[in-house]
């Protein structure tokens, strides 16, 4: 049975169909009876031939033969006959139950506030006039009148007059195409000269339908929680899912909130703290509509899940209303959400025209999600000796699913080429100097919007002494033709000569030839790994050695690096080897990294013991604005280390409630004296280090420090120390400790891991207040020996950045941590930041300490 919410005169309650409307029964004819009294009879009325006779029937001749088969034919018949009777009847007619959704414009009334109060008499007889002109609708219309059963004005708005209604239909099914057709177009075959007289002077202007979300509206559902609200001039009004913070919001509840504003105003709306069930795991969720009634076409944003303090939840209308639906299933509750609105007035037009030589623009209210139904040009003009250049700084129009090279939904459009998704710094060059920037939004789902420079150039030469990529970008002269991607659109690389250190990728790209056979696909075609490939019928391992296919997964080592036996598919017991994860009940595995994957694969399970690490409380987190600034509870394990007279100077890493991993050069000073290890603070919970008052953060002493005692202050070998807390920390949203691996555990070459830290911005610049992030990539080890010292580089280290340079940690960030995200969302510390030639450089990765080698060292010392 469907449920509906509606208003019945006046306030929202559950709607339930009459249940013998739904599904009307069609009986046969035939009847039965299990009475026990029948039973008997039936048995005793029928014959049966015993079979004993069986020879006399074959011998009472054809006659018989002839009729007996007849009678089989004629029941057959019958049967086949009732069957359809059945079918037409009980499924091939039966009635469906159509609901749309929908809303119409009223003129010649005007709008008093008492139609808000849907108890009010003067809703309750506007609600009257408005049902009976819809109805006259349905009545010129032969595929939708016969099947109308029931309609609803739900609110009004104001605008001259907005009705939102629903209808419901009981329709054959052979009819809904039909139906849905007719109501698709009840707008248009109105507007077509219908205009509906109403007794009075009011008309009907506009109707728009739509089928309506039947996810929404199938199961049976509380609705007690509805709640009109309307924007008080210059004051922000709140509101909260039912009982928050102190307890989760209902379950199998379909709650609304119709927000109004004044009319010619627009409504504000952002969600500041949200938090509900993950959308991989229930079915719980916020839609936010661009008008009153539930409708897909009007749906501004679908959220599940919980977003970061940080992120960006402001939405704006295009009209004075929203509508906000929590819908929630049976499964687990969270805490819910807190959400606040105001009105403003409504932007009379958008873009502008901009005639200076340099400014900026962005998409309407950036950077609130930009409201539906927007068409805004900027007309830009520069000085007339001069081009014009337009560079998107952030760049967010994207909606799951749409085709990036048509952009059919929301657009820019420059110079007739549309753009649309998420989008890097871009700039789009123009030839002369003018150029105008189109952004159009359609009626659903908004994203976030730009912000945009224009700039003015030399007509002759857009990059005095630089390079020019064909992006607009101006880089060095020197960065053409280095075998990196220094434009972003690699025009810098294109029509190349390469040197006798370079080696020529199929599709034309010069790279160093460090980088043939190294794992990764550097030329972009494979080119470069592919002529490294073994003989037929062999596997590469991961240290580039060939080895029969039959060998893979055999329980051998036959790689010598144990990447034949690492990951076999099926997870079968085998005997250990220094590369098999090993249960505590001492068998080991075929599968790599089994360690808290969710999957448990020791027969003890003793792989997913001591899970509750690496999790984070906020599922999603910010993806704009202040490029690496950290959000709130994104790195919870991460630690900074403060003495009095420096502040912070080294990071940690919480691994436990009283235990935290660091570096072990963070314990001596520049002359390679130890510091007394109580003189040093560590901060828990901390994002600025210019708010470390702030509720959040947990602050310890330390009781001990214990350095690797094979740790060289000369080549920074085994750089790992421990430390114990003064006393345990509390776990919390902001607090959480970080999974380690096993000394198993792979992290392979070319995975992206994050790195975080209050380090230095850039080298020798001044350490950041907010917490910076960093996503950097696994270099293979051999290339990184070829780019370092080779001796430089123990095993006991790991190599990772960015070889184009730009991205690295730096003073400051050492003893933090290198995270990286696996199996079942859960992060595991993969390596400590230990040193580097100085920061960023090109071809010069950062150091960091590899956890998993010196995991056995860990747990001897901490017993985590
Ligand atoms: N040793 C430095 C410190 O004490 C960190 C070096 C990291 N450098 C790098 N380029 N990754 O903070």
């Amino acid at each position: 049975m469907k449920d509906y919410r509606l208003p019945s005169e006046g306030k929202m309650n559950i709607y339930h169909p009459p249940s013998g409307a739904t599904s009307k029964a069609y009986v046969s004819g035939l009847k039965y009876s299990n009475k026990l009294e029948d039973m008997n009879g039936l048995e005793e009325g029928l014959e049966f031939l015993p079979t004993m006779n069986a020879k006399k029937v074959e011998k009472r001749g054809p006659k018989r033969c002839i009729a007996a088969i007849a009678i089989v034919l004629v029941c057959l018949l019958l049967s086949l006959l009732a069957g359809f009777l059945v079918w037409h009847f009980r499924y091939r007619n039966a009635p469906v139950q159509k609901v749309y959704n929908g809303h119409l414009r009223l003129v010649g009334r005007n709008f008093i506030d008492a139609y808000e109060n849907s108890n009010s008499p003067e809703f309750a007889d506007l609600a009257r006039e408005v049902k009976k002109m819809l109805i006259n609708i349905y009545k010129n219309n032969q595929d939708v009148s016969p099947f109308h059963k029931e309609t609803q004005i739900v609110a009004f708005s104001e605008g001259s007059i907005i009705a939102y209604y629903w209808s419901e239909f009981s329709v054959p099914k052979h009819n809904v195409e039909a139906l849905d057709r007719a109501m698709a177009n009840i707008q248009a075959s109105n507007e077509a000269g219908m205009k509906q007289r109403g007794s009075y002077e009011m008309r009907v202007e506009t109707v728009v339908a739509f089928p309506s979300d039947p996810d929404i509206i199938k199961a049976k559902r509380d609705n007690s929680c509805s709640y009109a609200l309307h924007a008080k001039e210059g004051v922000v009004t709140s509101f909260t899912t039912p009982g928050f913070p102190n307890s989760a919001y209902p379950s199998n509840a379909r709650c609304l909130w119709v927000l109004r504003a004044d009319a010619d105003s627009v409504i504000s709306l952002t969600f500041t703290t949200f938090d509900l069930e993950p959308c991989n795991v229930g079915n719980d969720f916020v839609k936010v509509y661009d008008t009153l009634s539930p409708v897909e076409a009007h749906a501004l944003v679908k959220l599940c899940g919980s977003y970061g303090p940080s992120y960006n939840l402001t939405f704006v209308s295009s009209t004075n209303v929203l509508l906000v639906m929590l819908i929630t299933d049976a499964t687990e509750r969270y805490p819910g959400f807190k959400a606040e609105f105001f009105q403003m007035p409504k932007k009379k037009n958008c873009g502008a025209d901009l005639t200076a030589i340099s400014g900026t623009f962005s998409s309407p209210y950036y950077p609130a999600h930009y409201p539906p139904g927007m068409d805004c040009v900027w007309n830009i003009v520069v000085p007339t000796d001069k081009r014009a250049k337009v560079r998107f700084n952030n760049f967010f129009l994207a909606e799951p699913g749409i085709p990036l090279n048509s952009c059919p939904k929301d657009y820019v459009e420059v110079n007739n080429v549309k753009y649309c998704g998420e989008k890097k710094q871009f700039v789009i060059l123009s030839k002369t100097n003018k150029i105008s920037v189109r952004f159009h939004s359609d009626l659903s789902l908004v994203d976030s919007g730009f912000s945009a420079e224009f700039m003015s150039y030399q007509t002759n030469d857009p990059c005095p002494g630089k390079f020019a990529c064909n992006t607009g970008r101006c880089i060095a002269k020197t960065l053409r033709c280095d075998g990196y991607n220094d434009c972003t659109d690699a025009s810098d690389e294109k029509n190349c000569t390469c040197t006798e250190k370079q080696f020529r990728c199929r599709n034309g790209y010069c790279k160093p030839k460090l980088w043939f056979c190294d794992g990764m696909d550097d030329c972009g075609d494979g080119s470069d790994e592919a002529e490294c490939k073994c003989p037929a019928n062999n596997i590469r391992c991961s240290n580039g050695n060939c080895i029969p296919e039959s060998k893979k997964c055999d329980g051998k080592d036959d790689c010598g690096d144990g990447s034949d036996e690492g990951s076999c598919g099926r997870v079968d017991t085998v005997s250990c080897k220094t590369y098999t994860y090993k249960c505590r009940n001492n068998q080991c595995l075929s599968k790599k990294n089994p360690e808290c994957d969710g999957n448990k694969d020791c027969s003890d399970n003793s792989d997913e013991d001591n899970c509750n690490c690496g999790k984070r409380f906020y599922s999603k987190q910010s993806r704009i604005v202040g490029g690496e600034d950290s959000d709130e509870g994104e790195w919870p394990w991460q630690v900074s280390f403060h003495t009095k007279d420096t502040g912070h100077f080294c990071g940690a890493t919480l691994i436990s409630q009283n235990w935290v991993v660091s570096a072990a050069h963070c314990f001596q000073d520049d002359w390679r004296r130890h510091l007394d290890h109580r003189t040093i603070t560590a901060y828990m919970g901390l994002l600025d280090q210019g708010d470390r008052s702030n509720s959040n953060v947990q602050q310890r002493g330390l009781k001990r420090v214990i350095r690797h005692p094979y740790f060289n202050d000369a080549s920074y070998d085994n750089d790992i120390a421990v430390a114990e807390l003064s006393s345990p920390v509390e776990f919390n949203k902001y607090i959480q400790p970080i999974c380690l691996p096993d000394v198993t555990h792979d992290f392979p070459v070319g995975k992206s891991l994050w790195v975080t830290g209050w380090g230095a911005t850039q080298e020798s610049g001044n350490g950041a207040s907010i917490l910076q992030k960093l996503e950097i990539r696994v270099i293979n080890q051999t290339v990184c020996r070829s780019l370092m010292v080779p001796n430089d580089v123990t095993d006991r280290m790991m190599c990772v950045g960015v070889l184009t340079g730009g991205k690295d940690a730096c003073q400051g960030d050492s003893g933090g941590p290198l995270v990286s995200l696996e199996a079942n969302n859960t992060l595991f510390l993969a390596g400590v930041v230990s040193w580097g030639e100085g920061c960023a450089k090109r071809n010069k990765p950062g150091m960091y300490t590899r956890v998993s080698a010196l995991r056995a060292w860990i747990k001897e010392q901490t017993g985590v």
